[in-house]
């Protein structure tokens, strides 16, 4: 079936309009259902994700989620939950909805959203579980990180009390970096962490997700994992 592009389409992520896309780009229309990319959109859902779903069940977040790998399988593994998943590339948004539709899964949305602007999207404790794996650890730019101190000012905001932030990394710097950084805060508690996952007491139960198995693949870098409980 032949796409329909809407002529404004491109002012939602260009500054003016360009000759040539990468085919993804339009592809993500082919996905209404899966692949949010209009703000306004976005936007006026801030609060109301769970009639978004159609449930009553909790939303978790996963920032940065790639192809999906990780999500996917969450979502099989969880029919009882619901999932947000921010990632910004084109061709990774449409691979990951690809895997939502071929697997039925209604409790997955993906959107073309930057961490940075959650408070724009996301309302006060509408979020029961937060998932960052393997985000870039910008050893050049260490405050352009995900995670740092104003990232838990956010999760004050809209973790649920008694929710978890899991963090998984094969760079060694940011998971210690992470380590230190909570402990000084009164409100978070590190509930689990290991420098090597892969042969930790979780292995059985960890999802691998696609930069994890591609490390693994390419030199056998050891895993770091964290769980991080808001206690308050
Ligand atoms: C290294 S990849 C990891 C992908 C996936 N989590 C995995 O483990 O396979 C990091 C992903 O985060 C996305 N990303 C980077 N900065 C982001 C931001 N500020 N907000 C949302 N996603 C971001 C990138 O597009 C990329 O797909």
């Amino acid at each position: 079936m032949e796409r329909i592009v809407p002529d404004s389409f491109w002012m939602h992520f260009f500054s003016r309009p360009k000759k040539n896309y990468n085919p993804y780009v339009t592809m993500i229309l082919d996905y209404p259902e899966i692949i949010f990319y209009d703000k306004k959109q976005m936007d006026a859902l801030r609060g109301k994700w769970r009639e978004e779903f159609g449930n009553d069940n909790p939303v978790a977040l996963e920032i940065g989620s790639g192809s999906g790998v990780f999500a996917k399988e969450m979502a099989l593994r969880h029919p009882d939950r619901n999932f947000l998943c921010l990632e910004l590339r084109f061709k990774r948004l449409c691979l990951a909805a690809k895997k939502t539709r071929n697997n039925n899964l209604r409790n997955i949305r993906f959107l073309r959203r930057r961490a940075e602007e959650i408070d724009d999207f996301i309302g006060d404790l509408e979020i029961s579980d937060i998932y960052i794996n393997f985000p870039d650890p910008w050893e050049e730019k260490l405050k352009n990180r995900i995670i740092q101190e104003s990232f838990f000012t956010v999760t004050d905001r809209i973790l649920q009390t008694s929710g978890r932030i899991y963090f998984k990394s094969d760079h060694d710097g940011y998971y210690q970096d992470i380590l230190r950084l909570v402990e000084r805060l009164d409100r978070y508690v590190v509930r689990y962490h290991t420098p090597d996952l892969h042969n930790s007491s979780i292995r059985e139960t960890n999802i691998k997700t696609e930069f994890e198995l591609l490390f693994l693949c390419k030199h056998q870098k050891n895993i770091n994992y964290i769980e991080i409980e808001k206690v308050k």
